[in-house]
């Protein structure tokens, strides 16, 4: 069965106790938090203060997306604030292997994230060392954008990669997914499914997770 993690980066943080009540009460599965640096990433969103506070009432797993340079600096400070999961960026990191070590270390499990142009080639040295792989099917940076069609083809490649290497990574979607795209991206081979606007920005939230919880993939 896959799982649905509704960013938090499409809430109205005016009331961010709403959403967490809301991600805690539907069929979602997960929190996605986005971690933005305004340096690996061109926008600034929140960082381990905010995760902290969203711990207190998070009754599900937190899986924590770090888009920020050099993310090794900060690995324990987020497990620290509540993190169950830890996704760092191949192109952030010139010791991804130090990092990926870091995070077992720290008690969470350990993703890692590329971006569209990086190919899952890179994760050839690594893949039987993580816990996730985080397929951006957008431009990091933002909400709200069109999901890239060719990251089904990428989906397709990790997916090959981690059943020869006998690995246990999971594939996580993100960028662009919703109900129009959703079974596709299942298909292909995710587990995970990240939606931002999708859910948050639909009239009816709690219906969007349960209907792309029910999604069947062939
Ligand atoms: C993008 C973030 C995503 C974002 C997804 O940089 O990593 O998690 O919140 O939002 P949607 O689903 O709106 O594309
Ligand atoms: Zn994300």
């Amino acid at each position: 069965m896959h799982l649905v993690a509704p960013s938090l980066l499409a809430a109205d943080f005016r009331r961010l106790d709403q959403a967490i009540d809301f991600i805690n009460s539907s069929e979602a599965d997960w929190f996605h938090l986005d971690v933005m640096d305004g340096s690996f990433v061109p926008n600034i969103s929140f960082g381990q203060f905010i995760i902290e506070q969203v711990a207190k009432d998070a009754k599900k797993f937190l899986d924590v997306h770090l888009m920020i340079d050099e993310p090794g600096r900060y690995i324990e400070s987020f497990a620290k604030a509540g993190a169950n999961g830890i996704t760092v960026h191949a192109e952030a990191t010139k010791h991804l292997h130090r990092v990926v070590q870091q995070i077992k270390a720290a008690g969470c499990k350990a993703g890692v994230a590329l971006n569209p142009h990086t190919p899952v080639s890179v994760l050839e040295d690594i893949i039987e060392d993580i816990d996730l792989v985080l397929i951006m099917s957008v431009n990091p940076g933002f909400g709200g954008q069109k999901f890239i069609y060719h990251s089904l083809a990428k989906i397709r490649q990790a997916y090959d990669l981690i059943a020869v290497r006998n690995s246990p990574a999971i594939i996580e979607v993100d960028g662009g997914v919703g109900l129009q795209n959703a079974q596709k991206v299942l298909e292909a081979g995710a587990r995970v499914l990240v939606a931002g606007s999708a859910v948050f920005k639909a009239d009816d939230p709690a219906q969007v997770v349960k209907q792309l919880k029910g999604i069947s993939a062939n």
